[in-house]
């Protein structure tokens, strides 16, 4: 198999086949990623004795001929498109949901000897517990040890489901062997416990794995390249597979017929260390990993792991790794590949690593891309040229303003953007301090911006009268959320900030009454020094020096204050986090939430969850919990709750005959995601 280029797009589940059926709406996804010029695609898990091992009936099955002509019509369609076209095969082994939900036990090597710590699901929705529990009807897993008759069973399927994906005319099979799946389990030492040949020593334990390899190697020949996905290390827990016996199990695979080995990650316990993998926190996670695997064998290594455009054109300048793979960063931006080989790498829509996407997986639906509305819908969305150019007024410059700009400009219209403060970014600049990954969004809308030739009017605050002045023939209001000062007892202290005075405070464009008078001072000299104009200048400075008090009381631990508390922790603070709630981190996405609340932990976060504030003081907030009357040293207190919609300006200008649309956190607070949606619904339109 030849490739025209080294960008590899690895298995991610897009759940739209019908009971294993691919349908149009994966032809129209891949094929968006392949004419963006992506060298290979690889499906999403596909299961080669669907329904058995599934774990969802949406995801593409291999072991009839009934899905052979999904299959043919895929590949034919990433062929015309310019690209090959590679099928994952698995058997989900212990976590084949499908199997739970028709009664049958799950195919393990050797029963768990160990229970999943599930603590994270605390900070979950009953909502989101239901929607999880809902794939397998509520049904608890049992398990089956593979005896030799159903280790017979899965190299014959194999090989079936192999036949079948090269009479399909695709071009490679990925074999699974990693993320806990049956031949991953067979691999590991703590899920395989046998004491036969195809447990204990590294090679027995592999032995499946080769003979699944071998066996479809044989049957397929050079009509299919054969690649293996295997982890470069497990983590989080003891006895997970190490990096050394990876490299040993890479050559085996080798030897067994394998073409080419797709390094990976895992975290063992998907509800603790999923940001560790399969999805890594971490940019270029696995790079190390697949470069210790490439010594050990002469087959090209791909490397995964939120591998950036820099990252992989070193990792292969360096010979550490032969293909790069890029998941996430390709459901952000299907044309991705084409942007870098035409010199543009600015105009890629960045990921900003938030979990939405394969937070839907959990409850077995289709991604969603929080930067990307387009991700997985069909026929695919584009914005159409607009009917009759218009001048469109967008008031606020955050995401939403921003991203409604962008896509009215692409459409045709002239644009203008005003925004009352002095940059571009809105509350999305000042989620940067504690969330980097935000900032590449932000550089992206600001490079577009200047790239479209956007006018921008910055420090300027829209009423009735600017708007009539600029005589616009649509305004779209993106002025943000509302956030209140607390409505308790001492809420209107000067050391009580909410967002708003907090942004005002950090970046110096302070009033008189937002906090002390030593914070304004160095707000402003921070302007005056323009480092307040960098967010990863102040997420630098304030590691050693935050003119802060010690002790710090956020109130709210939803998304803003549970980051905004492990923030102030990790720069010295006491922080104390009071949740009216049960759960925190809501509404971020699952893995980061799960991962955000474990990081407040480590870092000494106090938290007190079903808490409600009676009073604050000069140096105190007092809450209850219970009937435990309770209080917290506060020499600053963050009010995180409350925040809500608004757009008072648009019913103004409504009233004075304007035609107005509302965006973003103004018309619903749904963050960034929220904010980006909602902009191409409205933009499509106008
Ligand atoms: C600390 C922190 C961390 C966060 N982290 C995340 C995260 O990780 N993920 C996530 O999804 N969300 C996060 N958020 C929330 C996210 O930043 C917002 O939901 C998002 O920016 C909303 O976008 P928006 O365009 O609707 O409004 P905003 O970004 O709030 O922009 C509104 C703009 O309108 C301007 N404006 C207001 N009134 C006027 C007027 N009358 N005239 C002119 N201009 C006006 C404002 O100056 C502002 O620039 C975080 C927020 C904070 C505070
Ligand atoms: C929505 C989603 C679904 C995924 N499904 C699969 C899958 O079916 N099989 C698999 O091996 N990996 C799956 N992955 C993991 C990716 O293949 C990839 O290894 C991972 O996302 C890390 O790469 P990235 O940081 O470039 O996204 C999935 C990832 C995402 C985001
Ligand atoms: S949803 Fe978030 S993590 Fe997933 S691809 Fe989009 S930006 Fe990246």
């Amino acid at each position: 198999m030849e490739l025209s280029n080294r960008v590899v797009l690895p298995a991610m589940d897009m759940n739209v086949c019908v009971d294993g059926e691919i349908e149009q709406a994966d032809i129209d996804h891949y094929v968006a990623r392949a004419a963006g010029g992506t060298g290979l695609i690889i499906t999403g898990a596909s299961a080669v004795a669907y329904p058995v091992g599934a774990t969802s009936t949406k995801e593409p099955g291999l072991s009839d001929d009934r899905f052979l002509p999904g299959l043919t019509a895929l590949a034919e369609a990433v062929h015309a498109a310019g690209s090959k076209l590679c099928v994952q095969s698995t058997h989900h082994g212990k976590v084949a949901r499908i199997d739970t939900l028709n009664g049958r036990p799950l195919l393990v090597p050797s029963e768990p000897d160990y229970a999943v710590d599930m603590g994270a699901l605390a900070d979950n929705t009953i909502e989101e517990l239901t929607k999880m529990g809902s794939v397998t009807a509520g049904r608890k897993p049992t398990f089956h040890t593979a005896t030799a008759d159903d280790i017979s069973w899965l190299v014959e399927t194999w090989v079936d489901a192999a036949d079948r994906v090269m009479r399909s005319g695709a071009d490679a099979i990925e074999i699974h062997c990693a993320h806990g799946y049956i031949l991953g389990a067979f691999l590991n030492q703590r899920d395989n416990r046998r004491t036969d040949e195809y447990g204990g020593s590294l090679e027995n334990r592999a032995r499946l794995a080769c003979e699944v390899i071998a066996a479809v190697k044989a049957a397929v020949g050079d009509r299919l390249a054969v690649i293996v996905r295997v982890a470069g290390a497990e983590f989080g827990q003891e006895g997970g597979l190490t990096n050394e016996e990876s490299c040993a199990a890479s050559a085996l695979f080798e030897k067994a017929g394998a073409d080419a080995i797709h390094v990976t990650g895992w975290g063992r316990n998907p509800f603790a260390n999923f940001t560790d993998g399969p999805l890594p926190n971490r940019v270029g996670a696995y790079v190390d990993l697949a470069a210790e695997v490439k010594k050990h064998v002469g087959i090209p290594v791909i490397t995964v792991g939120r591998v950036l455009p820099d990252v992989g054109e070193q990792a292969i300048a360096e010979g550490r790794a032969d293909f790069v793979a890029m998941g996430r960063q390709l459901l952000a931006d299907p044309d991705l590949v084409n942007k870098l080989a035409a010199g543009a790498p600015e105009q890629v829509r960045p990921c900003i690593n938030c979990y939405v996407c394969v937070q839907e997986n959990f409850w077995d639906d289709t991604p969603l891309c929080a930067v990307n509305p387009a991700l997985g819908v069909s026929p695919p969305l584009v914005p159409e040229p607009a009917e009759a150019k218009k001048h469109v007024l967008v008031v606020g410059a955050g995401p939403g303003g921003l991203e409604t700009a962008r896509v009215l400009t692409e459409r045709g219209h002239r644009v203008t953007v005003i925004d009352k403060s002095d940059r571009l970014g809105g509350t999305l600049w000042f989620s940067s301090l504690t969330t980097p990954d935000n900032e590449r969004l932000l550089d992206w809308l600001t490079s577009e911006v200047a790239r479209l030739g956007i006018e921008v009017r910055l420090d300027t605050e829209a009423t009735t009268e600017t708007v009539r002045a600029l005589a616009p023939d649509h305004v779209v209001v993106a002025t943000g959320a509302v956030r209140p000062r607390p409505a308790i007892p001492g809420g209107d202290l000067p050391h009580v900030h909410t967002g708003d005075t907090l942004r005002n405070l950090v970046l110096g464009s302070a009033g008189a009454t937002d906090g002390s008078r030593l914070l304004r001072t160095m707000g402003r000299l921070g302007k005056l020094s323009g480092i307040t104009k960098s967010p990863e200048a102040i997420r630098r400075l304030t590691k050693t020096f935050l003119p802060l008090g010690k002790d710090v009381v956020v109130i709210g631990g939803s998304l803003v204050g549970l980051e905004l508390a492990e923030w102030l922790a990790e720069r010295g603070r006491n922080v104390t986090l009071i949740e009216p709630g049960k759960a925190l981190g809501l509404p971020m996405a699952m893995p980061r939430r799960w991962t955000a609340v474990r990081r407040a932990g480590e870092l000494g976060v106090v938290v007190h969850r079903e808490a409600s504030v009676s009073r604050i003081t000069a140096d105190r907030v007092e809450f209850t919990v219970g009937d435990q009357q309770l209080s917290a040293a506060a020499d600053v207190v963050i009010h995180a709750d409350g925040t809500t919609s608004g757009a008072p300006l648009a019913d103004e200008l409504r009233s004075g005959g304007w035609s107005v649309d509302v965006v973003g956190d103004a018309s619903q607070v749904d963050y960034i995601e929220g904010a980006i949606h909602s902009a191409w619904e409205v933009a499509a339109k106008v």
